[in-house]
């Protein structure tokens, strides 16, 4: 890790919390002694506006999930980045193997959307991840570095992105890959960027809790990561910065 790439953890909330639920947990994260790594949550759209004022002066910043690639229109159920910019958001979460599978979001659909969220002046947080059976075929890094070169808008440097690699099959099943077999995807993300790779961040994502954050986040080529599950308790997601 180089003083550049201040390490970030990031917890993505999913479609998970009712407000009562978000604002504890706000308020259990905002009360967070000072640390080594940027903290930031990313909770559903409807708790976006309490938690924001929960996390008002305090050291964690506010993400969206998702954002559309235009800034307003006919667009039922969607929400601009614009929009998550007004709401206090600093970051948006695009391409999340959720949103791809769920969604049928390709790779131009988020380098579309996340060259929206640097119009709205936000960081985009760009996933990327191989499926199983790609990392079974040996086919993971070429994969995952096609992927993300597919999915970068031109404009993306390290002070408006973040990458985010998760592998497929290890988010939210509680198995991971291989500290090795991180690096390796990692190594070959920071080569695809070329010129942005070595100041631009690489987390690392899927089933990452207290007990393997240490490990997972102990190599030179992982700035972080960005956590689901584990994000929805305070002390584990807290537990987990700490290991950064
Ligand atoms: P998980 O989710 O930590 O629950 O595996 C990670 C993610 O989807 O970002």
């Amino acid at each position: 890790m180089t003083a550049a790439r201040r390490p970030l953890i990031a917890g993505n909330w999913k479609m998970n919390g009712l407000t009562a639920d978000g604002l504890a947990l706000a308020r259990s994260l905002a009360a967070a002694p000072e640390g080594v790594a940027e903290l930031l949550v990313c909770p559903p759209a409807t708790l976006l506006a309490p938690v924001a004022s929960a996390l008002s002066g305090s050291r964690v910043a506010l993400g969206g999930q998702d954002c559309h690639a235009e800034e307003a229109g006919a667009h039922t159920g969607d929400i601009s980045a614009g929009m998550l910019a007004d709401a206090g958001c600093s970051h948006v979460i695009t391409g999340h193997s959720e949103r791809r599978a769920n969604h049928g979001e390709t790779d131009a659909v988020v380098r579309a959307k996340a060259a929206a969220a640097h119009r709205a002046g936000l960081v985009a947080i760009v996933c990327v991840g191989e499926t199983e059976a790609e990392r079974d075929a040996g086919e993971a890094e070429a994969v995952v570095a096609a992927s993300l070169l597919g999915s970068l808008p031109a404009g993306a440097r390290p002070g408006n992105t973040v990458v985010a690699y998760e592998p497929v099959w290890a988010i939210g099943t509680g198995r991971t890959p291989t500290v090795d077999d991180v690096v390796a995807v990692h190594a070959a993300l920071r080569a695809a960027l070329g010129d942005r790779g070595e100041a631009m961040r690489i987390l690392y994502g899927g089933s990452v809790k207290p007990d393997n954050a240490a490990a997972l986040l102990a190599p030179y080529d992982v700035d972080g990561a960005l956590v689901g599950g584990a994000s929805l308790s305070a002390a584990d997601f807290l537990a987990i910065a700490g290991a950064a």
